[in-house]
């Protein structure tokens, strides 16, 4: 498996399928976005291609992002075709849930095995004002089916100051008392064209956890505090599911970071926040074989930053659309 000069071992492939979006989410893009044109993103045959080279590195898991990625067109083939790629242990996807209904069974058919959805708040006015054109049915109604035919859930909360840092959070904790989802919240961080409004809505995981606190009573910590991908983990007094914080701003989980990331546009991005990039599609497009393509990859890796620069103000030109998370 590849390694990185700070012996950290990086197996964890996080793709963006498409830069586009149906939702226009306050912290992480413009209302007036524009995409990119098609023909300056990976096809499938060399998405494909790619996620063979990784694999025979020693990549075992396998993200679906976007920008939101139920948008890209032949998604559910493009799964079936990931889930059999050989080495591929782990092929999840994160999504905003709006076109989930119609997916869920066809690609859990194809070999998806997680969602995580993406959901701020439990209230609908607040849920089209948070992510400008959203209809929050349709996301209950995609975490249905996607319950239904037995997808594993996790929701993810951006929590912005003064939306929705207080009831918003308490009443998404309570759904862990009945269904044994993950509830994750998660630091706003600042990027791409949006990063002055986010760096003043941030709340921080402390702050969070006080506030939920202060409504069920004490949080227990699971897994001794250990983390569950960037998570760190608590339940709530006789709760099913768990609660997760995910916090890259007031405690970075930069040193067991295990990932890198592949843009839509074929770029390797070596950490969600910071520049640094390989452009793999114009590899690709010049006649490269997959031995090079190989090395290119793990060598580039070995100099994979050791963190973010947030506390330095460094911050990355593009937008978490274009990077998936
Ligand atoms: P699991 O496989 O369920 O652990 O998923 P995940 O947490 O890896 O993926 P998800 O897309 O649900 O990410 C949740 C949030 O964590 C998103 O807001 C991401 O932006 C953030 N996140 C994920 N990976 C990183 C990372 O490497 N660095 C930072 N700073 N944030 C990350
Ligand atoms: N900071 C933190 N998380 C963000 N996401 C989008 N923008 C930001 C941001 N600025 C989250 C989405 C989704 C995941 C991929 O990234 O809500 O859950
Ligand atoms: Fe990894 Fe960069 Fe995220 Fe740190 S900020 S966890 S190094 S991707």
């Amino acid at each position: 498996m590849p390694q990185d000069r700070f012996q950290r071992t990086i197996h964890y492939l996080r793709i963006s399928l498409t830069d586009m979006c149906n939702l226009r989410c306050v912290y992480c893009m413009p209302e007036d976005m524009t995409f990119r044109p098609r023909a300056e993103l990976l096809q499938d045959e060399e998405l494909l291609r790619l996620v063979n080279c990784f694999a025979g590195l020693g990549f075992d898991k396998i993200r679906l992002t976007g920008g939101e990625p139920t948008l890209r067109s032949n998604v559910v083939e493009l799964v079936r075709d990931l889930a059999q790629t050989p080495g591929i242990r782990e092929l999840a996807m994160t999504t905003n849930g709006i076109t989930l209904k119609p997916l869920a069974r066809a690609l859990r058919d194809a070999g998806l095995s997680r969602v995580n959805v993406s959901l701020d708040t439990l209230q609908p006015e607040k849920f089209r004002r948070l992510t400008r054109w959203g209809r929050i049915e349709d996301v209950w109604a995609g975490l249905a089916a996607a319950e239904a035919v037995g997808l594993g859930i996790k929701l993810n909360a951006v929590v912005v100051r003064h939306q929705n840092d207080r009831e918003d959070v308490v009443d998404l904790a309570r759904l862990t008392l009945e269904r044994a989802w993950q509830v994750r919240y998660i630091e706003v961080m600042p990027l791409g064209n949006v990063a002055d409004f986010q760096k003043t809505a941030m709340v921080s995981a402390n702050e969070l956890r006080a506030t939920i606190s202060e409504a069920f009573g004490p949080l227990e910590l699971l897994n001794e505090g250990r983390l569950d991908g960037e998570a760190r983990v608590y339940r709530l007094p006789n709760a099913k599911g768990t609660l997760g914080f995910i916090s890259p701003v007031t405690q970075p989980f930069c040193a067991g970071c295990n990932r890198v990331r592949l843009t839509a546009d074929g770029r390797l991005l070596l950490c969600l926040l910071r520049d640094k990039e390989l452009n793999l599609l114009q590899r690709l497009r010049a006649g490269t074989t997959d031995a090079e393509v190989m090395k290119a990859i793990s060598d580039t890796i070995w100099y994979k930053p050791w963190g973010h620069g947030l506390a330095q103000d460094v911050r990355p030109s593009r937008n978490m659309s274009e990077i998936g998370g």
